[in-house]
C-alpha cells in the first residue's frame, strides 16, 4: 500500500467511526424519547388503588422521618355497661325507655345520662341518621343500649310495597350490622302504623313489631314538665314508654324521669329484655 492506499485507509475508518457514533447517538435518542413513557405508564401504576405497593422505605430512613412520641395521654375511663347482670322482668317492675328517629345531635348527650345513671334503653334509629352518626350507634351498642329499626327514611310502611317496605328495614339492618355486629330484632313502624302486610315483611326478617303504652309526646311539647309528667303517668310493670332523642329538651327531662321510675320501684330494661320470648311477625306495645 502507498501513501495513496493508506490515506484511502483513513478515510475508511474515519467514515466508520462517524457511523458508529451516528448510529450510538440515534439508538441513545431512541432510548430517551422511550423513558418518559415508562415513567408515565409508572405513574398511573402508582396512582391506581389496586397498583403495587411502592418499596417499603429503609429502616433507617423511617427512624428519621418518625415524628418523637407525644407523651401518652391518660387512658380514658371505660364507657360503662348499662346493663344489669340478670334481670327477671316476670318477677321485676320492668320498664323500657325507647328513643325513636335518632341518632341525632343530641344523641350523645343523653348516652352520657344514661351512661351516669347506668341504665339501658333501646334506640330505634332511622338509616339516614344512622349514616351520619356511625360513632353514636357504635357506642349505644358498646354501652349496652338496644337498637331496634325504625325504617331507612320514615315513611308510612303501609302506603308501600312488600319489597320497599322490605328495603326500608333491610337497607337499615346492614348499616347497624356493619357497625355492631347485630341485626336488630326489634322494628319499630314509623308513626306506628302497620298492617297484615307490613307485620309479615317485618316477621319475615324474624322481627317484631314494638310500639309503646306511654306516650310523652316529647316531639309536639318540646317541654321538660309536660315531658316528664306524661312519662310518669300511667307507667305501670312492662310499660314501654315512646321519645325521641332529637329534642334537647327530652334529653334535659332523662335524668329526672329516670330518678322518678327509679323512686318508684321501676326497673329499667331494654325492650328485648321487656318482652322475654317474642314471636316473629308479632306486634308488642307492652310486656306480654
Ligand atoms: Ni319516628
Amino acid at each position: 500500500m502507498g501513501r495513496r492506499g493508506a490515506a484511502v485507509g483513513a478515510v475508511i475508518v474515519a467514515a466508520w467511526l462517524l457511523a458508529a457514533a451516528a448510529q450510538g447517538s440515534a439508538a441513545d435518542n431512541v432510548q430517551a424519547a422511550s423513558l418518559p413513557v415508562v415513567a408515565e405508564a409508572d405513574q398511573q401504576r402508582g396512582q391506581g388503588a389496586s397498583g403495587p405497593t411502592p418499596p417499603a422505605p429503609t429502616l433507617g430512613w423511617r427512624q428519621e422521618s418518625v415524628a418523637p412520641e407525644p407523651a401518652p395521654e391518660p387512658e380514658p375511663e371505660p364507657e360503662p355497661d348499662v346493663r344489669p347482670a340478670v334481670v327477671d322482668c316476670a318477677v321485676l317492675a320492668c320498664v323500657a325507655l325507647t328513643f325513636d328517629d335518632g341518632p341525632a345531635e343530641y344523641t350523645g348527650a343523653l348516652l352520657d345520662v344514661l351512661a351516669a345513671k347506668g341504665v339501658p334503653a333501646t334506640f330505634f334509629v332511622l338509616g339516614i341518621q344512622v349514616e351520619q352518626f356511625p360513632d353514636i350507634v357504635i357506642r349505644m351498642a358498646a354501652e349496652g343500649h338496644a337498637i331496634g329499626n325504625h325504617s331507612w327514611s320514615h315513611p308510612r310502611l303501609t302506603n308501600l310495597s312488600p319489597e320497599q317496605a322490605g328495603w326500608q328495614l333491610d337497607a337499615t339492618n346492614t348499616v347497624i350490622a356493619q357497625l355492631t355486629g347485630v341485626t336488630p330484632t326489634l322494628v319499630r313502624p314509623p308513626y306506628g302504623t302497620s298492617n297484615a302486610t307490613v307485620l309479615a315483611v317485618i316477621g319475615d326478617r324474624g322481627a317484631v313489631s314494638v310500639l309503646w303504652s306511654v306516650d310523652t309526646e316529647d316531639w309536639r311539647n318540646r317541654d321538660v314538665e309536660v315531658t316528664t309528667a306524661r312519662a310518669l303517668t300511667d307507667v305501670e310493670p312492662g310499660s314501654i314508654i315512646l321519645m325521641h332523642d332529637i329534642r334537647p329538651t327530652t334529653v334535659e327531662a332523662i335524668g329526672g324521669i329516670v330518678d322518678q321510675l327509679q323512686a318508684a320501684g321501676f326497673t329499667l330494661v331494654t325492650v328485648d329484655a321487656l318482652l322475654g320470648p317474642v314471636t316473629p311477625g308479632g306486634s308488642y306495645r307492652h310486656r306480654p
